[in-house]
């Protein structure tokens, strides 16, 4: 089968998961187990196979695959997070959502530019061939990204605020989130007082001062 034909199909497939999972009520852990597999095959063939080739074969090349790496990478660590959250929990479809977005604009990146690119530089031969090859590389991918790929994940860089914002909405819609620790804030009255204590030792100290002066 022609690269590009076979690539497309992958993205229709994560595609119609993501929406069975958006509209499903239970199970939602083996919908996500399905996801996580089909994109692992379908990352790990791309970059085996196609993108090296586009490197040099595209105009931007480098540039274009650097960005589409990047973005393997944060849908891997994405990946891993989804792993371990509880079946069904906001949660959960908080985290959903956030790929469902990466996703969506990866594959506009894809299919709106590099692969275009791709036909246009490859002939059909070629594009079958690399077909071929990444049908294999599939069958041989891994089933799910490895746990270090978390650290790619484009919340964790900023995990509390983004922690901090699930919270938020998630108390928003009523649902559970883990217990957040108290910041102790000091009361207005506890901070006229240390304001006061303040005035009085700074007056004391001028006191001293002028009495060295004399
Ligand atoms: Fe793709
Ligand atoms: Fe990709």
């Amino acid at each position: 089968m022609n690269a590009v034909t076979l690539l497309k199909k992958d993205h229709r497939t994560v595609e119609r998961l993501l929406e069975r999972y958006r509209t499903a009520t239970k199970s939602k852990r083996a919908i996500i187990d399905e996801i996580t597999r089909e994109l692992s095959a379908h990352m790990t063939a791309e970059e085996r196979e196609l993108y090296p080739v586009l490197r040099t074969a595209i105009e931007n090349g480098p540039s274009l695959m650097n960005d589409a790496e990047k973005e393997h990478s944060e849908a891997r660590g994405l990946l891993v997070e989804l792993g371990a959250l509880e079946d069904g929990s906001f949660e959960m479809d908080a985290k959903v959502a956030t790929l469902r977005g990466a996703i969506a604009h990866h594959v506009e990146d894809e299919e709106g530019e590099i692969f275009p690119k791709a036909e246009q530089s490859l002939g059909k031969r070629a594009l079958h061939e690399l077909g071929a090859r990444i049908a294999r590389a599939k069958k041989s991918a891994p089933e799910r990204p490895s746990r270090s790929a978390e650290k790619n994940s484009p919340g964790a860089s900023v995990t509390g605020v983004a922690s901090a914002a699930v919270d938020r909405i998630a108390r928003m819609f009523g649902g559970t989130t883990a217990p957040r620790r108290a910041t102790k804030r000091p009361s207005r009255i506890r901070r006229a007082r240390k304001a006061a204590t303040t005035r009085v030792k700074s007056r004391a100290a001028k006191r001293r001062v002028r009495a060295k002066a004399r």
